[in-house]
């Protein structure tokens, strides 16, 4: 028997202020969106903001439906139409945020496991890495360079060819 430890790295900042520019416009997009959510079963308003090669930012909020499961979250939305509007663009960074209609959320928020499926896909087919940056709509932001910290031994498409 062996035992593995993995380690993910995560980066905490405890204001917006300290991370470079680029990245703070970002999360503000992100915070932008989630007002634009349709979360009436929820009350959970995420966004989600999607900075592209070219300069691009492609901004998405999670959409509802009274069937619960045909809703989308914030992060595919934006990434799904990324790569619609986009594609053969490469993701460089996402942000993604929340408020919520009767508590604070102060603390970050972090990617569903399917949205982080959906990153690893994304991070597999460009061949680079995405920067994920995480808050809430107050305190500190975590930042993370690559799904693999958030997802370690992600199923990748390759495991489903035959040798
Ligand atoms: N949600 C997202 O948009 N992104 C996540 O990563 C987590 C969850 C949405 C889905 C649903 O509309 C609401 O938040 C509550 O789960």
């Amino acid at each position: 028997m062996n035992t593995k430890e993995i380690k993910i790295k995560i980066t905490e900042y405890s204001a917006t202020s300290e991370l470079p520019e680029e990245d703070q416009k970002l999360l503000q997009q992100a915070a932008k969106s989630a007002s634009r959510s349709y979360a009436p079963y929820s009350e959970f308003h995420v966004g989600a903001a999607v900075l592209l090669e070219n300069g691009e930012i492609i901004c998405g909020s999670n959409q509802e439906n009274a069937a619960y499961p045909a809703g989308l979250c914030a992060e595919r939305v934006a990434l799904f139409y990324a790569n619609s509007q986009y594609p053969g663009v490469k993701v460089k960074a996402l942000a993604v945020t929340a408020h919520a209609d009767h508590f604070i959320i102060d603390k970050p928020i972090s990617p569903c496991g399917t949205c982080r499926q959906v990153i690893a896909e994304t991070e597999s087919r460009q061949q680079r890495k995405i920067k994920i940056l995480m808050q809430g709509e107050s305190g500190p932001v975590n930042m993370t360079e690559g799904i693999e910290n958030l997802l370690p031994l992600t199923f990748y498409e390759e495991k489903l060819k035959k040798k």
